[in-house]
């Protein structure tokens, strides 16, 4: 079956999937630890600035290659180049999309199994009054048993395929309608919980208050690399996504709403973990181990504190769930239309194969025998590959084509009928900005030229 007649029921459903696809692991866990070790205000403040100036274009030229096409990421831009009497090679688009969103999966996959396996612990008391070594110890348990982190591995992913599997109607949108309020709720009454617990003038000091001297030039393209993942875009995720948007949807309006609510997560996690972090006198910037190991125990210490310890476990595996769905979906749209399998099936090799890779990243996260691969763990070979050549290249080119290689009037109807100022705004952003500014942060991560 052609993914063309498949389109989201409305536009509400729609803005709820990307935002799913776009809140995730990298809002909650990351941006958090990112913005500790970027000094606080300053990387705040930067972030916000390149996902509006550069992801939001980036984001809309993205849908509107997805939508334009109507298929897959990779025969979308089949369809889009040969509309445009452009070469066929601009098809690698999709593909590093559907490639690179696989490769994605399988470490995301793997970190979110990780929470599963705190939902669990969370469930069966073994957080209540967990202390700090207690906590290093459970941490490390679960990092010294390759097959644990399989087994969790394993279960997130089967969760993923069955959602995907079940289609666009019946599965996707399900999860996401039902997911997205409840992802809300919780952190907001985290958040509030944690302002009234934690030590919350400290941490709105931290997150507002923008100290200039501590941004690098690294800091400033570590921002524009988060603004990409946490934003989804660059792996032909949204390309996917955009193949199901109906026509009478403003793209423009859409990726503004989708990045204020990504936007708003990451801040909103920051006020939930860092009044604790203060509170309690963790390390800001202490990555992984901030959510897994420290967390716990500051939960362990407040009233209530393991019904929202639960609480933020539950929370983290949602937004994960909305968000490998998005990484699963571009392989499978693929598969479906140009093998001919059957969604389900494809859902199932795809996720299955995807599984398999998953399991280098397991063996690089093991305390016992970890593999390494010239120098490094299979893990940082992918994230590195992934976040840094292939998330902004694929942005570039991205930018590059709908700036410039494709027609004003093709441009004119996807993203702005009135060819007013928004038009124009995206535009000179997509053309002239995202390009030299996704230059940028390539050349530094391919040469590390500053
Ligand atoms: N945006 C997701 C997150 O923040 C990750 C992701 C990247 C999902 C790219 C889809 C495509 O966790």
């Amino acid at each position: 079956m052609a993914a063309s007649n498949v389109s989201w029921s409305s536009r509400t459903t729609f803005i709820f999937a990307a935002i799913g696809s776009a809140v995730g692991l990298g809002n909650i866990w990351k941006f958090p630890y990112e913005a500790g070790e970027g000094g606080g205000g300053a990387f705040v403040l930067i972030y916000i600035l390149f996902v509006f100036a550069i992801g939001v274009p980036v984001m809309i030229a993205e849908l509107m290659l997805g939508r334009r096409g109507q298929h897959s990421p990779p025969k979308s831009m089949e369809i889009v180049a040969r509309e445009e009497g452009r070469s066929q090679l601009w098809q690698v688009i999709g593909w590093s999309g559907v490639i690179g969103a696989f490769f994605v999966l399988s470490f995301y996959s793997v970190i979110a199994g990780w929470t599963l396996f705190y939902v669990y612990q969370a469930a069966t008391g073994a957080l209540n009054d967990i202390t700090a070594i207690g906590s290093g110890a459970m941490f490390n348990a679960l990092l010294s048993s390759p097959v644990l982190m399989t087994i969790m591995h394993g279960l997130f992913m089967a969760i993923t395929v069955f959602v995907v599997g079940r289609g666009v109607k019946g599965g996707l949108e399900v999860a996401v309608t039902w997911l997205m309020p409840v992802l809300f709720v919780l952190l907001i009454v985290l958040v509030i919980f944690s302002l009234q617990t934690g030590d919350a003038g400290e941490a709105i000091s931290f997150l507002f208050s923008p100290d200039f001297s501590k941004l690098t030039a690294n800091t400033i393209l570590q921002a524009l690399g988060q603004a990409f993942f946490s934003l989804s875009v660059g792996l032909g995720a949204m390309l996917a996504y955009g193949s199901y948007v109906p026509k009478d949807v403003s793209l423009p309006r859409s990726a503004v709403i989708i990045a204020s609510a990504d936007t708003g997560v990451a801040i909103l996690s920051g006020l939930a973990i860092f009044p604790i972090v203060f509170a309690f006198g963790l390390q800001v910037g202490s990555g992984p181990g901030l959510i897994f190991e420290t967390l716990p125990v500051a939960f362990a210490q407040m009233p209530f504190g393991s019904v929202f310890g639960a609480a933020f476990f539950i929370l983290l595996s949602i937004a994960a769930l909305t968000s490998s769905i998005s990484l699963l979906e571009p392989m499978v749209a693929w598969l479906e239309e140009h093998k001919g399998i059957a969604r389900a099936k494809s859902a199932v090799v795809g996720g299955g194969l995807c599984f398999l890779v998953g399991i280098l990243t397991v063996f690089s996260f093991s305390n016992g025998p970890a593999v390494t691969v010239l120098g490094k763990t299979p893990f940082d070979h992918i994230d590195f590959l992934t976040n840094n050549w292939v998330m902004p290249l694929g942005g570039l080119l991205i930018a590059v084509f709908a700036g410039w290689l494709m027609a004003r009037k093709t441009t004119v109807e996807e993203v702005d009928r009135s060819e007013g100022a928004i038009y124009r705004v995206w535009h000179f952003m997509v053309r002239y900005l995202c390009p030299v500014a996704l230059s940028l942060i390539f050349l530094q991560f391919a040469f590390k030229v500053f």
